[in-house]
């Protein structure tokens, strides 16, 4: 059983699935590859791109009567991954932004190559709209990499960090697999996720990067990265 927090399948509002086809095979290898509670976090980015909410809330449907239909032991939760915008904390505020799972945590990620400054910057605004931060796949971000930084996230804004699926079963530089064997250790990352947008090029891979993070990291290690971590995001729900 995993929770993956982080994923694509709505089709037909992001550059995740683009037919309903392809959303019911996604979450025919989600359900294969274990996964019981899948939050869909499809892309928004805040007063610079329309969303079409009307299409998502209808397309998520879709996919609950397919799961239903399947008989599947999977919960499916609403959610956005937040391009951070001077828009995105009024976005929250106003509801146009879906937060993980109905919960105060908000899924946020940057453009490549964001500075340090603006991601503090970030944490603070979705703290003082009400939220708690969850930044996105932190591998992507060099800022990132100085584990000084990522320390002073955490202490000073509380944020939790996601790492992809990917970055952990495929191979990596050595600085890399270091790095994030740090991060483990420091107990500095919160949850991996698959991130996944169709079955074309990054499929979900929870069960690797389980079996990944247990023999490097351990069982307990593992199960927190993939199940017990995210279950603060349902504690309402
Ligand atoms: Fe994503």
């Amino acid at each position: 059983m995993y929770i993956d927090m982080h994923n694509h399948f709505v089709y037909g509002v992001d550059d995740g699935c683009k037919t309903q086809e392809a959303m019911e095979k996604l979450l025919t290898a989600l359900h294969e590859d274990g996964v019981t509670k899948l939050i869909s976090t499809s892309h928004i980015t805040p007063s610079q791109r329309h969303f079409p909410m009307e299409d998502y809330q209808a397309h998520f449907a879709q996919a609950q009567a397919f799961v239903k239909s399947q008989g599947w032991e999977m919960e499916l939760y609403t959610g956005h991954e937040i391009l951070y915008t001077d828009a995105a904390s009024r976005y929250l505020r106003e509801g146009r932004a879906l937060t993980l799972a109905g919960s105060d945590f908000t899924l946020v990620e940057f453009v490549p190559g964001e500075k340090l400054e603006r991601m503090q910057e970030a944490a603070q605004k979705v703290r003082n709209a009400g939220y708690r931060p969850v930044f996105a796949h932190i591998e992507r971000y060099e800022a990132m990499n100085n584990l000084k930084h990522v320390r002073q996230m955490k202490e000073d804004f509380g944020v939790r960090l996601q790492v992809n699926c990917h970055t952990f079963v495929d191979k990596q530089p050595f600085l890399r697999r270091r790095w994030l064997g740090q991060l483990i250790k420091e107990q500095l990352l919160d949850y991996v996720s698959t991130d996944t947008h169709d079955m074309k090029g990054r499929e979900p891979c929870m069960t690797r990067c389980y079996q990944t993070l247990e023999k490097e990291f351990g069982h307990d290690v593992a199960r927190s990265l993939t199940w017990y971590d995210a279950l603060e995001f349902f504690e309402d729900a």
